[in-house]
């Protein structure tokens, strides 16, 4: 595939994601009609570049900006993970769609136990453990809580679909040992 094939089929995604969402605010439709969409970009893998591997080592993880529309209402980035790497428990606040590209990556879905009212306080318990391979989907609502985490020996890498800019909202991190919900730390982002 040419860049230019491979930005064509970036785009076209952009395009049936950016009319689904023209068509309903109803975030579980939405995650419905995304789905199909990520598995089939997910198998026609032409548009990935090497770039999208590069890893922020502090991070533990890579994130590629491949999309970003102007009004902060859809966000499609590229995410790496280093092996032996992950990310901390955390909600996002929009409806989120991720379809692996290159290996595996397990996702560990939490339900929060308390109701929220202690400011700072969160117990969390693990719900399950999901492994995401290439072309298997895992989607989320805004409350919804994970963490990833890369067991590979291997950089994985996934393409991550959200309703919203994520470094513009407000959303969670938790510490589930130490019981504790606290503001998400800004990601390090590079654009495609
Ligand atoms: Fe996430």
């Amino acid at each position: 595939m040419t860049i230019a094939e491979a930005e064509y089929a970036v785009a076209t995604f952009v395009d049936d994601v950016r009319a689904i969402v023209a068509e309903t605010d109803d975030d579980k439709k939405i995650i419905q009609r995304v789905i199909p969409l990520a598995k089939r970009i997910a198998t026609s893998p032409g548009w990935i570049r090497e770039a999208f591997y590069d890893c922020d080592s502090d991070q533990g993880f890579g994130i590629t900006v491949l999309h970003e529309e102007a009004d902060h209402t859809l966000l499609i980035e590229a995410i790496a993970w280093l092996p032996g790497r992950g990310v901390a428990p955390h909600d996002h606040q929009t409806w989120g769609v991720v379809v692996g590209l290159d290996g595996d990556e397990v996702n560990v879905n939490w339900l929060r136990q308390d109701d929220g009212a202690k400011t700072g306080y969160a117990e969390l318990a693990v719900h399950n453990e999901v492994s995401v391979g290439p072309g298997e989907v895992i989607a989320f609502l805004p409350d919804d809580i994970h963490s990833v985490r890369n067991d590979g020996e291997k950089t994985s890498l996934s393409l991550h679909i959200y309703g919203k800019t994520l470094a513009y909202i407000d959303r969670s991190e938790f510490d589930p040992d130490a019981k504790i919900q606290r503001p998400c730390p800004k990601r390090v982002r590079n654009r495609a």
